[in-house]
Order: structure tokens, then C-alpha cells, then sequence
């Protein structure tokens, strides 16, 4: 099996994060692969918010936890150091898919290099919030973006979970 093949199978959620940073190097690379997804008509779509200020981190996941509803003191990105989100232009009309894709080479690239990886969802409500537009705003970032999905990331603290077998009649041949 090839590498690539090898990387794109062994890739699993990672729940459970070790607090140390991931090196600036790694989430370089990773970021720089997730900006070479494929987009529809190369329009390149999505934007990628990189988060590694502890605080900011902190509120996002904090804004994460009520959305979803948990209770209190639930870390909806398993203590990971790095979020990134993934948004896209809502005037593409691929975008829900251009950034799908963002997020699959983002978590495919951390594979590659060890680190562990997760989409965490409810990246929309997010940014359809004052919370999130704020966020926008700082960074002066202007324009129609939905949120897509935030790729948690850090060293894994546990060893990852053997992947759910996978369904039957997956895949038709004709
Ligand atoms: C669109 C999408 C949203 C997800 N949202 C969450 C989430 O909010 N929280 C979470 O723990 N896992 C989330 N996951 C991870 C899935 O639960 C996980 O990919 C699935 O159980 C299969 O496991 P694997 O990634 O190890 O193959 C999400 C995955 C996708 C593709």
C-alpha cells in the first residue's frame, strides 16, 4: 500500500488531546495542504482561520459548548491546542463542498505528520452569531462566509480507535 493510501485509512478522530502546542512548522504545512483542496471551478472558496491564541481557543470552544447544548465545563475540542476553521463563500455555488474538502486535506495532512486531528461541527451557527462575526471583524475579513467545520488539532494523548468496519454495499460497480 502506498503512503498516501495508508495515510487517507489510518486517519481517525483523535478525542482526547495532549495540551502542548503542535509546532509551527506542522500547522504550516497542514494549513498549506488544506489550501490546495480542489474547488469548483478553482474559485478557491473557503477561507482557513488558524487558532493557536489560548484565549480565543478557550471562547470559541466555549461558544461551541452552548451551541451544541452540553453542560457546562465540556470541551467540545477534547483539550485540543489548534483550531482551524473552515469557512466558505456563500456566492460560490460549490462552497459547502469546497470546504468540505479544506477540511478533509487539512485532517488527511496532520495524519501524515502524527498529529491528531478532528472536525468538530457546528462551525455555521457560529459565524452566523455576533460571536463569530466579531471574529470576522477583527481580522477584517469582509464578505458572505458560512462556516463549515473547525479541524481540531494537537498530539493525541491516547492511541487512536480502530476505525467501525465499513458498511456493506458501500460501493456499486457497474
Ligand atoms: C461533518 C462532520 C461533523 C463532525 N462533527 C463532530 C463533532 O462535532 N464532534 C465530534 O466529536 N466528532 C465530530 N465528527 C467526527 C465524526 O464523529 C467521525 O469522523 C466519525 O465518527 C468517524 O470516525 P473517524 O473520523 O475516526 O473515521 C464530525 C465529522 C464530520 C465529517
Amino acid at each position: 500500500m502506498n503512503d498516501v493510501i495508508k495515510v487517507l485509512e489510518s486517519r481517525r478522530s483523535c478525542r482526547s488531546f495532549k495540551p502542548e502546542m503542535v509546532k509551527e512548522d506542522e500547522i504550516k504545512t497542514i494549513l498549506e495542504a488544506g489550501t490546495y483542496a480542489a474547488t469548483g471551478m478553482g474559485k478557491q472558496s473557503p477561507i482557513i482561520i488558524a487558532v493557536t491564541d489560548k484565549e480565543t481557543r478557550d471562547a470559541i470552544a466555549e461558544e461551541n459548548r452552548k451551541i451544541g447544548g452540553w453542560n457546562e465545563g465540556f470541551d467540545p475540542f477534547y483539550g485540543a491546542p489548534v483550531i482551524l476553521i473552515v469557512l466558505a463563500d456563500k456566492n460560490v455555488p460549490t462552497y459547502v463542498y469546497d470546504g468540505a474538502l479544506v477540511m478533509g486535506n487539512l485532517m488527511n495532512a496532520a495524519e501524515s505528520l502524527g498529529v491528531g486531528s478532528i472536525w468538530i461541527h457546528r462551525a455555521k451557527e457560529e459565524f452566523d452569531s455576533e460571536f463569530g462575526k466579531n471574529i470576522l471583524k477583527k481580522l477584517g475579513i469582509e464578505g458572505d462566509y458560512e462556516g463549515i467545520g473547525h479541524c481540531a488539532l494537537g498530539y493525541a494523548a491516547e492511541p487512536a480507535k480502530d476505525a467501525a468496519p465499513r458498511k456493506e454495499n458501500y460501493v456499486y460497480c457497474i
